[in-house]
């Protein structure tokens, strides 16, 4: 699979399978994350595997769709332990954990895997669950699994709306 068969092919999948992912693929995808780009190459990007039945299903609850996400062969929680902020104004740890995110999805879909991004969930919820500390952001979590839906045709904008050249023109 190319990269851009890849990213075509990489949708949010929202009805898993009830089966487990094989190790060497949760190895695959996490190889895919540790090798992302990072600012400073800080690599301050942390990330809690839950595989466990009734734990999957504990974070599932802490989101706001638990059915969509609690069949999941995985459920990530990915953190950060890094407040620095950029000479641009912009802090690291969302920009850096959202680059390793997406390798792991793309990754996943080569894989045969299917993911979510899930920003809408509870960290006061899941922190005890996980035994996060306070002073760990947890930026995102992502259910990875094998896929009970499939893809639908991906709503985007077209490029003139997202693009243009040399000079701000929208
Ligand atoms: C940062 C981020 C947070 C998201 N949070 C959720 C979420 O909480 N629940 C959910 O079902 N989908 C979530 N999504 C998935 C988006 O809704 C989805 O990517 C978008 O609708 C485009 O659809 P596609 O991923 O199938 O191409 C999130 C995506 C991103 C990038």
């Amino acid at each position: 699979m190319t990269i851009i068969e890849a990213i075509r092919r990489r949708y949010s999948c929202r009805a898993y399978q009830d089966k487990p992912i094989e190790q060497e693929k949760l190895d695959s995808i996490f190889e895919a994350a540790r090798l992302a780009p990072s600012a400073k190459n800080m690599q301050d990007w942390r990330f809690v595997v839950v595989t466990d039945k009734e734990t999957k299903r504990r974070i599932a609850e802490t989101t706001i769709r638990p059915e969509a996400f609690e069949k999941a062969g995985a459920i990530i929680a990915a953190c950060s332990n890094s407040d620095y902020v950029m000479r641009c104004g912009q802090a690291i740890g969302p920009i850096d954990v959202a680059i390793a995110l997406e390798h792991i999805c793309l990754q996943a879909t080569e894989l045969g895997l299917a993911t979510c991004w899930i920003g809408s969930f509870y960290p006061e919820k899941v922190r005890p669950i996980l035994g996060i500390p306070d002073d760990i952001a947890i930026i995102e979590l992502m259910a990875v699994g094998y896929p009970a839906d499939s893809q639908k045709e991906p709503k985007r904008e077209r490029i003139e709306k997202i693009l243009c050249y040399e000079k701000w023109q929208f």
